[in-house]
């Protein structure tokens, strides 16, 4: 039994504390990567949970440290965060810096050429449109829009 989607939750939720609104936007984004990593035998999946969860844990030290965060300031604090969680949770020493890479690098030009990096991307910004309101795809079953998938119109 994979233990590891319930060691990675618990470190997100122990790390976000009471922070509802992040919590619930990582397990969205983990919902919505899980089902485009069905369509991607190539994706690691461990990698991809992890990334999932942790990719936004660099908004709580850039809000305490400069009073607001954007995408800019997630890339930047984010992966000595996620290295030190997955760190203490004995995630293979050779993903950490892969999710790191990925962390680091999601809101931004791919510098990476990980699957992983492009389903989080994906993933992220459609739970993203979910939550601003607007429509994606059939809201009723969670399957986005091609044009949502592709960035097309
Ligand atoms: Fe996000």
């Amino acid at each position: 039994m994979d233990y590891c989607k319930g060691k990675l939750t618990k470190l997100l939720v122990d790390y976000f504390e009471t922070d509802f609104r992040r919590i619930t936007h990582a397990l969205e984004v983990l919902k919505h990567a899980e089902r485009l990593m069905e369509q991607t035998p190539d994706c690691d999946h461990e990698l991809m949970i992890a990334v999932a969860l942790l990719h936004d844990v660099g908004i709580k030290p850039s809000e305490e440290r400069l009073g607001y965060n954007n995408g800019k300031t997630q890339e930047e604090y984010g992966p000595p965060v996620a290295e030190q969680l997955l760190g203490s949770s004995g995630f293979p020493q050779e993903k950490i810096r892969m999710a790191c890479e990925i962390i680091g690098n999601h809101h931004s030009p791919s510098r990476y050429g990980y699957v992983e990096l492009k389903l989080l991307k994906e993933a992220d910004r459609i739970v993203n449109l979910l939550e601003a309101g607007k429509t994606c795809g059939d809201m009723t079953s969670g399957a986005p829009a091609e044009s949502d998938l592709t960035g097309k119109q």
